[in-house]
């Protein structure tokens, strides 16, 4: 029997995210002006709230209102000359255009990420540490420079994507919390790209690239490894990585209070002064921060005080472990403990930044047609599975990036036009070209498309706001009132609370909301 749990729906701010942070950095502030208030981005809300930036790294944007600098180098391939890549204007957004231009034609790695506090933070290719990394001389990989795209804002821009193996560092810094003192720190992560391996973080770790005992490090990590800590659901978790030890609360291991998250965008949060830590987090494209710990250091030696050397790293574990996965879009570590209120201004302003994955970036607006995508279940019991298809049936499958090339087509699908209705969409099978995605007495299968108008309509589904507020829900175009569902791991749809017991209100709403993602194959 399948585990159900509730669905978890972060905070809805009441204030528009524009007006929240305008209104949150201007009380902060002490200033009353909107005006003033509404240029302010990450690094003046921090500062505002006496809390400043002393790291600030992102390749989507400007996080100072005044900031006019160079985001991030790429390197190509084709002659290894370099480009810096900088804004489209002063607190605006990356000139992806400029990066497009000097890639065309070859590949490019980012090869620099820059501070843009003004103190060189800036993150390089990571050396090696207790652990060799796989490029030349230990170092780790750098990130392929387009292999992240998103849109802000409307603007295209890129984000940092590590595969295992990938890592950033700077084990020489300023400014950067040492020993017990104060910091905190956020980062944008694309909360469905994540995996096992030790360990995707992003903060404060070793200067010296090696495991230096417990406490040595205070990083946000974000994945779904188990061998430390873990929270609810499957994962993945926000949790902090301390060395030795990746937290989820105060207790090693399970803590119940740390949900599955996997928003696509998610901010995620980790801070720390003595004997008193916190994990936050919330969907970066709307609402607030929810608290998943606030409290003492952990209930394990060598915690408390705590011993940060101050270097910091991006996608690696303190000690240049590289087994890890995820993407980075912006983060900060700041100097002193930021208070609730000034996060939550940060998060309005990361909300009003508007990440979305498409131009346009509406309901069902990652759903474009020609694209191929692989459709990720959001229930806290299934975050791991995919629509496939397996015996002509539609269920879903845990898939992962060591599944087989069979398992991985057959959870990709080619999105096309509505085959009974253009504002719609069908979904065509990798593998088996000319074969749907359709229900029949309620349950979905791979069929294929014989040209009836039965068969379009019973293979077109229109998509809307996930009904939990994730993702998308896809109505079925004939059965307007039914959406695609799983239930027991097989895929139907489902009116909410009807007669079937796949209809059953429990979980509905996570289990009609499906994450687009990036195609298996
Ligand atoms: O704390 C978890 C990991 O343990 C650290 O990132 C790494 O340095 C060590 O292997």
């Amino acid at each position: 029997m399948m585990v159900r749990s509730g669905s978890r729906h972060l905070r809805k701010t009441l204030l528009s995210a524009g007006a929240a942070v305008a209104l949150a950095a201007g009380l902060l502030a002490g200033v009353s002006t909107p005006s003033q208030a509404a240029a302010s981005l990450s690094c003046d809300v921090y500062a505002a709230g006496g809390t400043p930036c002393v790291a600030a790294h992102s390749t989507t944007r400007a996080l100072y209102g005044s900031y006019n600098g160079a985001l991030y180098q790429v390197r190509r391939s084709s002659d290894n000359a370099t480009r810096d890549i900088g804004l489209l204007s002063a607190g605006g957004y990356a000139d992806a255009a400029a990066q497009d231009s000097f890639c065309a034609g070859t590949t490019c790695l980012i090869t620099v990420i820059y501070d843009q506090s003004g103190r060189g933070n800036h993150l390089r290719q990571a050396p090696p540490g207790g652990f060799p990394g796989p490029a030349p001389g230990g170092y780790d990989n750098l990130a392929n420079a387009t292999a992240a795209p998103t849109m802000i804002n409307g603007h295209k821009a890129y984000g940092v994507y590590v595969a295992p193996g990938t890592g950033y560092r700077n084990n020489a810094t300023n400014g950067v919390a040492k020993g017990d003192q104060p910091e905190g720190m956020y980062a944008v992560f694309d909360g469905t790209h994540y995996n096992g391996g030790c360990c995707f973080d992003y903060g404060n770790a070793e200067t010296n690239g090696r495991d230096n005992g417990n406490g040595t490090m205070e990083a946000i990590y974000f994945g779904n490894i188990k061998v430390w800590g873990y929270g609810t659901g499957n994962g993945p978790w926000v949790m902090a990585d301390l060395e030795n030890g990746l937290f989820s609360g105060v207790n090693p291991g399970y803590n119940a209070n740390d949900p599955t998250v996997s928003h696509r965008y998610l901010t995620a949060i980790v801070k720390g002064e003595p004997n008193h830590w916190a994990i936050r987090a919330g969907n970066a494209q709307s609402g607030g921060l929810s608290t998943f710990y606030n409290g003492p250091r952990p209930n394990a030696p060598g915690y408390n005080p705590m011993k940060k050397e101050g270097a910091i790293i991006l996608g690696i574990g303190g000690d240049n472990s590289h087994g890890s996965a995820g993407t980075f879009y912006e983060g900060v570590m700041t100097s002193g403990y930021p208070s609730d209120a000034t996060e939550n201004a940060v998060q309005a302003g990361i909300v009003a930044a508007g990440y979305t994955t498409t131009p346009g970036g509406g309901p069902g607006g990652t759903l474009t047609p020609g694209s191929s995508i692989s459709l990720r279940a959001t229930t806290s019991c299934c975050t791991d599975r995919f629509i496939r298809h397996q015996n002509d049936r539609a269920v879903t499958s845990v898939i992962t990036s060591s599944s087989s090339s069979v398992d991985k087509n057959d959870a990709t699908w080619i999105v096309r036009t509505g085959l009974a209705a253009a504002s719609c969409v069908s979904f065509e099978s990798k593998n088996y070209p000319g074969d749907y995605l359709r229900h029949q007495n309620y349950q979905l299968y791979r069929q294929h498309n014989d040209g009836s108008a039965l068969f379009a309509a019973d293979a077109t589904f229109c998509p809307q706001t996930g009904k939990s507020g994730q993702g998308v829900s896809l109505a079925s175009a004939n059965f307007p009132d039914r959406f695609v569902r799983h239930y027991n791991n097989t895929v139907y749809i489902a009116s909410e609370g009807g007669s079937h017991d796949f209809d059953s209100a429990s979980a509905w709403a996570d289990d009609v909301s499906w994450l687009v993602d990036r195609p298996w194959a």
